[in-house]
């Protein structure tokens, strides 16, 4: 009979023997050898890794750890330096809660960061996930940690149709139920690792996984449909309208947004609200402005964006009514979240604009 238990046992020598190589994680080897992860660095991987892959935060990992080795040389950062550094990552509400965390573990806890679930989960920006991965990794507390690729794990192992994000509560049950005492740091990892590598979306490589023989899914044939997911609505278009404005000196009428909201905090144009019907013109001052033949497209969590860009040579003694100029040499496009890049960008690359 088929032996339906899958045992930590098998996934954690699989982890053993290609566990990835990250710049945020301790190999195995070295924990056995009695090597501990700095919780720094498993806390920012952590909070950068929200919603992001591996390939798109390692970049920015190596580049906050050589600026900020220590989360007491982050909490000390200005906001915009953290911020410019953050600018292209995405889901910028992540790197205000980190600074807010870093000062928070710097100046209250002696820059220390707690080393259980609840004392984590108390900090800024630390929901359940990230806290259980906190404990798990750095701590090696026996948490349940459960992102996508766990998920899509323990549906194809125990063959669970029923979609997500319904059936969460009972994929979480499974991966519970699974959690060793032993190890669990590397564990949770080791899950991980098997969802990115092995037991991937499409295309899963079953024949390669230490838990073949208990996979249901897999018996099933039903591996690479799961797990189901109930459809999303579709996303609405919103547009709006974004001012580029230039003194003859060189220097750029930007704003820093406000820090409530998208991007909040962010260096950006000024410009309109964003809307599904057309929004109102709202140049931020005076101007000859002309408008892009081209569009910026870009897509958020919750809508599509579409954005003309205005253009304008403003004069000397221009006064703008929200905004700020920055001096040519201090204006740094990739300081700007993707978005308000991409309009930069238009500026550079389409043809003559027109006046409107
Ligand atoms: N995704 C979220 N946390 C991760 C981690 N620690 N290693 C790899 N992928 C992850």
């Amino acid at each position: 009979m088929r032996d339906v238990t899958p045992r930590t046992e098998d996934l954690l020598d699989w982890y053993d023997a290609h566990a990835r190589v990250l710049p945020w994680r301790v190999s195995p080897e070295d924990r056995a050898a009695g090597a501990r992860p700095d919780p720094y660095r498993v806390w920012l991987s952590e909070i950068m890794l929200q919603q992001t892959t591996v390939a798109a935060v390692k970049d920015y990992f190596y580049r906050f750890t050589a600026r900020w080795p220590t989360v007491t040389a982050l909490a000390a950062a200005a906001d915009a330096e953290v911020m410019g550094e953050w600018a292209g990552l995405g889901y910028y509400a992540r790197a205000r809660n980190l600074l807010k965390c870093a000062r928070v573990v710097a100046g209250d806890l002696g820059g220390v960061f707690p080393d259980t679930h609840d004392g984590l989960i108390a900090l800024p920006g630390i929901g359940p996930y990230t806290a259980a991965a906190i404990a798990a990794i750095a701590f090696d507390r026996p948490e349940t940690v459960l992102d996508g690729n766990v998920e899509r794990v323990m549906a194809r192992l125990h063959d669970i149709h029923a979609p997500l994000p319904g059936s969460k509560e009972t994929l979480r049950a499974r991966a519970a139920a699974l959690t060793p005492d032993v190890r669990p740091g590397d564990y949770a990892q080791a899950v991980m690792d098997l969802g990115a590598t092995i037991c991937t979306p499409r295309s899963p490589a079953c024949g390669l996984c230490p838990w073949r023989a208990p996979c249901a899914a897999r018996v099933a044939g039903t591996a690479a449909d799961l797990p189901r997911k109930t459809p999303k609505k579709a996303k609405p278009v919103r547009q709006g309208t974004v001012y580029l404005g230039r003194r003859a000196d060189g220097a750029w009428l930007v704003e820093t947004r406000p820090d409530r909201g998208l991007l909040g905090g962010m260096l950006g144009w000024p410009g309109t609200d964003w809307t599904e019907a057309p929004p109102e013109p709202a140049p931020p001052c005076d101007g000859d402005w002309r408008i892009l033949g081209a569009q910026v497209r870009h897509t958020f969590t919750h809508f599509h964006l579409i954005l003309d860009v205005m253009i304008a040579a403003l004069p000397a003694d221009a006064a703008p009514g929200r905004g700020y100029f920055l001096d040519a040499r201090a204006f740094r496009p990739g300081d700007m979240p993707t978005v308000m890049r991409k309009a930069f960008d238009l500026t550079r690359d389409s043809g003559p604009a027109r006046a409107v």
